[in-house]
């Protein structure tokens, strides 16, 4: 029988990426997301492979209702909870209500998203988390989204031990730059993209399908022995130190100094 799928933040970037290449993979993809034209769009270009569920991840009712609707198509062998987004603010600065809202998407919506799909995933399973190469490299400017994001590597380190005995695996993914909608800010700011790269040992940022790769092998038949791990996929740039974010938009704010 067809393999299901479920990704969150399937109508953007790298989750649309995994999406596409889930599908290629022959599986089929609950592909969920808060964006329903966006949705609309991954359905009209990956076709009957893919369903779609709209989707808030920050809400537990309704992450509750995507994962009901996972079960009626027969339940998940695959999970992928991706839904995130950044912001950038000094700690001294940073409204507590845009604290919460980045810990609300990125870590609370990946709890609620292993917790509700992983009854509703057959034993022997596979949960993949995305994180961000900033759960262990930190930028000054996105204590909340570091935060988060090392938040995510631990949760996922749990849950490999408490659904380990299902067979279930559990492993985070660790993107360095990808060029999405998301880092569109990034590629506009004078050299920060080249600072970017310069923490890269392989000279360049990564496209979606760099960390869609990935994915397919977490969720695929030759990762069975791997559980409760991170991968980056980061292009080395964990053995450097992250681009001095505050510099680079101090130099756009006042571009003659
Ligand atoms: N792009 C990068 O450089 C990069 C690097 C490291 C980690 N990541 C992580 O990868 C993931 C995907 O990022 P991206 O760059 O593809 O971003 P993106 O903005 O292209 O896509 C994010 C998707 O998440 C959806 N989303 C937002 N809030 C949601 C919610 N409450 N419920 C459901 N869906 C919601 C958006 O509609 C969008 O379709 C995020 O977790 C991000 O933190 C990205």
């Amino acid at each position: 029988m067809e393999r299901l799928a479920l990704v969150t933040g399937a109508a953007s970037g790298i989750g649309r990426a995994i999406t596409e290449r889930l599908v290629a993979d022959g599986m089929r993809v609950l592909a969920a997301d808060i964006d329903l034209a966006g949705l609309d769009a991954v359905r009209t270009a990956f076709g009957d492979s893919v369903v779609t569920s709209q989707c808030d991840v920050t809400s537990e009712e309704s992450v509750a209702e995507t994962c009901e609707y996972a079960s009626s198509l027969g339940g998940l062998d695959v999970v992928v909870a991706n839904a995130g987004r950044g912001a950038f603010s000094a700690i001294i600065d940073h409204p507590l209500s845009e604290w919460q809202a980045i810990l609300d998407l990125c870590l609370t919506g990946v709890f609620l998203t292993v917790k509700h799909s992983a009854p509703v995933t057959h034993d022997g399973g596979s949960i993949i988390t995305i994180a961000s190469l900033n759960a262990t490299q930190p930028s000054s400017g996105m204590s909340a989204y570091c935060a988060a994001k090392a938040g995510v590597v631990m949760l996922s380190k749990v849950a490999a031990m408490e659904l380990g005995a299902r067979g279930i695996r559990v492993n985070t993914i660790a993107p360095g730059l990808v060029e999405t909608a998301a880092t569109g800010a990034f590629f506009m700011v004078p050299g920060v993209v080249e600072e970017f790269v310069d923490n890269t040992t392989v000279g360049r940022f990564a496209q979606p399908s760099d960390v869609a790769n990935m994915a397919s092998f977490l969720a695929g038949p030759e990762s069975t022995f791997v559980s409760g791990s991170l991968f980056p996929v980061d292009g080395g740039a964990s053995t450097k130190r992250y681009p001095d974010l505050p510099a680079a938009f101090a130099r756009l704010a006042s571009p003659a100094e």
